[in-house]
């Protein structure tokens, strides 16, 4: 054996293609895999595309960097189902770009928070976390009650996500064809052209920040918050060893 690894290392030529070889095992490995990714990624009832609203509270989210404290993913052990509901899945994340996973959970996954806390809760915990939590760590964030949402870019939004494959519509076709697959309430919140109108008309029928007049950002982050792990409907699954620990 030790002969022949000899007679390799001499030869350079053969060196370099069975280093080749070994290399190239390696990437297929990990690049085949990605072909069939839309394979991987089952469709599952109940998921859809953020509406416009959620969109916005999304990007507010990543933008004061909530992620660097709260995973949104809960991994397929007893432990975490217990303490968060059944794990996380892949189809859950498939319209967020990108994905809001994280790695770091100094506060709690928030992958099902919503529908947990009533809109008044999120809106005094997220302009001062201690005030309900005294031990918190988590900082204020007084400005988002503050700040009117600008949404005067969200058909530019939309499209961009539209560009990686998020459904938003921009023809007839597309719509029926959203109709069909989340029925028509989604469908009328997915078509570019009326993103404003309907965001406004969501936060004004959630009043989220018990504002009514006005679209703040938190507004839009609470409306992302809520709907947060409830697009699925776990109770159909009711033979999933996760679920009789929620
Ligand atoms: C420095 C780390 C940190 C950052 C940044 C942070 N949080 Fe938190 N968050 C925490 C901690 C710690 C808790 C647990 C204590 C509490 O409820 O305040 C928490 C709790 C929460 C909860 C309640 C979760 C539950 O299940 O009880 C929500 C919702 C939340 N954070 C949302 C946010 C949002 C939205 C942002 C960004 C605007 C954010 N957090 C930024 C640390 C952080």
């Amino acid at each position: 054996m030790k002969l022949k690894h000899d007679n390799i290392e001499r030869n350079l030529g053969l060196l370099l293609i069975l280093t080749m070889l070994a290399i190239s095992a390696g990437g297929l490995v990990e690049i085949v895999p990605l072909f069939f990714i839309k394979e991987t990624v089952e469709k599952v009832e109940g998921v859809r595309p953020y509406s416009p609203l959620e969109l916005r509270g999304r990007d507010i989210y990543v933008r004061e960097g909530c992620y660097l404290c709260h995973s949104q993913m809960i991994r397929p052990f007893r432990d975490e189902a217990l303490r968060y509901g059944h794990y996380s899945l892949a189809a859950e994340s498939k319209y967020d770009h990108p994905f809001q996973w994280g790695s770091k959970r100094t506060g709690p996954d928030l992958a099902r928070v919503g529908g947990k806390y009533s809109n008044e809760w999120h809106a005094q915990h997220l302009t001062a976390p201690r005030s309900l939590v005294p031990q918190s760590i988590m900082p204020n964030y007084p400005w988002l009650g503050k700040n009117n949402l600008d949404y005067s870019d969200i058909t530019l939004r939309m499209k961009a996500l539209r560009t990686t494959g998020v459904p938003y519509s921009e023809s007839k076709a597309e719509y029926e064809q959203n109709v069909k697959e989340f029925g028509e309430d989604v469908a009328k919140t997915l078509v570019i052209a009326d993103a404003e109108k309907n965001l406004v008309t969501q936060a004004q029928l959630g009043n989220y920040d018990s504002n009514a007049g006005n679209v703040s950002e938190l507004d839009a982050v609470i409306a992302y918050l809520q709907v947060l792990g409830t697009m699925v409907d776990f109770k159909k699954y009711d033979d999933d060893y996760f679920v009789k620990f929620r």
